[in-house]
């Protein structure tokens, strides 16, 4: 996700906003910028696209003296990486700069209503709308007194102060507002002032001595201060050099004393998690909103991106991708071919690249790919469109080769993934699939109204059914650590089901090295029950479906040879007790999107067992996080 901070002080603030972004780089990013208040009044921007060295570059020998500033590492949602999408962004008049993390939804209609009103746009961004908004904002405030409000300073007195025009103005463009924003703010008018926003993407203050400060995360803060205070939903700040202003979402003044951070810089780029790849998979509740942001609009999923592709002669869908991306297509598979009543075939990338299916006008060829770089899956696509077939792309990385081969391209934004594994990924794929399949399925008219709205409101409830997964680890803990010594295991699932225990099986021998094979509960008399002897550990997808009782007989016929199975099951099936031997539970969802939910104890197994066998979690041997060759 991007990168944000902002200082107000009386130093030179471009030394600290390089620096605190550089520390923000784990976040990733495209493009980067800063801008500053300098002494005479002017703003001075500097923006580049690339690495932060090329900013630096762009700054060194010209560093601007100002001590009010803020700054910005892009990762590109609306608008490809370029110099004029960074940030920081500016009004019409450029004295208003904002820099943004996170997507404001409802950025088109209000982007046209500015521009009717006279607004001149510079970039393809949403963020740019802010700015504009703000500006407005303030105009109307250009007759009123600055507000003056009872606030709290950072000591928790209460005192007489005054969160200035900006503030005030920040405060009213945000309620035209729809979707996630960490934004900091700044203004030629009140050049002493520093203004800070947040609601579902995170914001941090930092105070310090004779200066106060932003950041998107902590790492940017430690250098300055270990003194905090993290925004909470709907929060905004205002920040002189002496001051910090708090405010609940309604405008009123609120009373919070900051905290002490303990951690390390490494610490904090993981916040506090051990791991990104824990982090990653905790991420997952607020990853999975961004992923759904603007895609479930007034009861039901719609994808702009499909707008501008013709799909009236598609009698077919294929969906191509890699290791897990493939096994996101496969969930795909079993609810597209439901509710769009068309056959859907999952095909792996390295396969379809040299062995094609017959492909024309008639085909819908989607590659799904987290990296956007996966040589195989970018050879199937760039086949697909040499054979006349409809293109798409779904990616978690804006401007991705993939994304140059295709006719449209939808993104995951849930954000940079810098475990190797993935994991917030997969369930961003499958949470923008099932969207994108029942957009299709409205623009189709193969769901009634009433079926696509049921499925979007519980597709909407997803992030919080993964954060209930998991608010309690300790089970997956206890059964990983019996796993330490396994030298394999068998994940069956049926149905979505069967790719869930893929997934897990792949999750498994990736991370912690033990091996482990996904299989058709099915299928098991036809082999894989050979295996099982007095001891074997098998993990059973057995969550509400309609092949539950089937399920059941499986998990009946291996532990009648002295297996040991680890069921995953609905919350409230006390049945299930009968038939395994320890049981995670995981709540109800809609047997086509389970998957989303009951992958996320796998992942929390694989990662447990890794850890009980000392590997490198974040970087499992032999493993890169795109594989860009063959
Ligand atoms: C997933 O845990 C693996 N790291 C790997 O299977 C990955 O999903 C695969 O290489 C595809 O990557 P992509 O999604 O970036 O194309």
């Amino acid at each position: 996700m991007c990168g944000i901070v902002g200082v107000v002080g009386r130093e030179p603030a471009a030394p600290f906003l390089l620096d605190g972004l550089r520390r923000l780089e784990y976040r990733g990013y495209d493009s980067a910028g800063i801008a500053v208040i300098a002494p005479n009044g002017t703003l001075h921007l500097h923006r580049a696209a690339g690495k932060l060295q090329n900013l630096v570059a762009l700054v060194t020998g010209r560093e601007p003296h100002g001590a009010v500033g803020i700054g910005h590492t892009r990762w590109a949602t609306h608008g490809r990486p370029s110099d004029e999408n960074a940030h920081p962004h500016t009004d019409c008049t450029g004295r208003i700069c904002v820099v943004h993390n996170g997507i404001i939804e409802n950025f088109a209609t209000l982007r046209d209503q500015l521009q009717a009103r006279g607004h001149t746009f510079r970039s393809e961004t949403d963020t740019e709308v802010l700015a504009h908004l703000i500006e407005e904002e303030l105009a109307r405030l250009a007759a009123c007194p600055p507000a003056s409000l009872p606030v709290t300073a950072a000591d928790g007195r209460q005192v007489e102060g005054d969160g200035g025009r900006l503030r005030v103005a920040v405060h009213e463009a945000l309620l035209r507002v729809q979707g996630a924003y960490a934004l900091a703010a700044i203004s030629l008018d009140e050049p002493h002032l520093l203004v800070g926003a947040a609601r579902h993407a995170p914001l941090v203050v930092g105070i310090g001595d004779d200066a106060n400060y932003l950041a998107s995360d902590i790492p940017a803060l430690l250098p300055r201060t270990r003194l905090v205070i993290r925004l909470r939903e709907g929060e905004l700040v205002a920040l002189d050099r002496d001051r910090v202003l708090l405010y609940d979402e309604t405008g009123r003044a609120v009373e919070r004393l900051p905290t002490y951070v303990e951690w390390d810089q490494s610490a904090a780029e993981k916040a506090g998690y051990p791991h990104f790849t824990l982090k990653e998979i905790h991420e997952q509740p607020e990853a999975l909103r961004r992923a759904l942001a603007g895609r479930l609009t007034d009861g039901r999923a719609y994808l702009a991106e499909l707008d501008g592709l013709d799909l009236s002669r598609v009698t077919r869908v294929y969906l191509v991708g890699c290791g897990t991306s493939h096994y996101a297509g496969m969930v795909a598979k079993y609810a597209w071919e439901q509710w769009l009543r068309l056959p859907v075939e999952c095909i792996i990338g390295s396969e379809m690249r040299y062995a094609p299916p017959p492909l024309d006008e008639h085909a819908l060829v989607i590659a799904i790919s987290q990296s956007g770089e996966t040589a195989d899956t970018r050879a199937a696509a760039e086949w697909a469109a040499r054979a006349g077939a409809r293109t798409l792309a779904l990616t978690n990385v804006v401007g991705s080769s993939l994304t140059q081969t295709v006719e449209a391209s939808v993104y995951l934004y849930v954000g940079p993934e810098i475990g190797v594994v993935s994991t917030k990924a997969f369930t961003g794929q499958l949470a923008v699939l099932y969207a994108m399949g029942l957009d299709l399925a409205a623009r189709r008219g193969t769901l009634p109204p009433e079926q696509l709205q049921e499925l979007a409101a519980a597709l909407a409830a997803m992030p919080e059914r993964v954060a209930a997964c998991l608010a309690r680890p300790e089970p997956v803990q206890r059964i990983a650590a019996a796993c330490v010594n396994v030298d394999h295991l068998l994940f069956i699932g049926r149905g979505v089901g069967y790719p869930t225990a893929l997934e897990g099986a792949l999750k498994l021998k990736e991370v912690s090295y033990i091996h482990a094979e996904g299989y058709p509960a099915g299928e098991l008399k036809h082999g894989p029950i050979a295996l099982v002897e007095p001891g074997k550990l098998l993990i059973a997808l057995a969550t509400a479906s309609a092949t539950y009782d089937k399920v059941l007989s499986n998990l009946e016929e291996v532990k009648a040879r002295g297996a040991r199975v680890v069921a995953i099951a609905t919350e409230g099936d006390t049945a299930i007790q009968r038939h395994a031997d320890h049981v995670l539970y995981v709540p109800a969802a809609p047997e086509l999107l389970s998957p989303i939910v009951n992958v996320v104890p796998m992942q929390l197994l694989a990662y447990y067992a890794a850890v009980e066998r000392g590997c490198d979690v974040d970087q499992p041997r032999n493993l890169a996080k795109s594989v860009t060759v063959e």
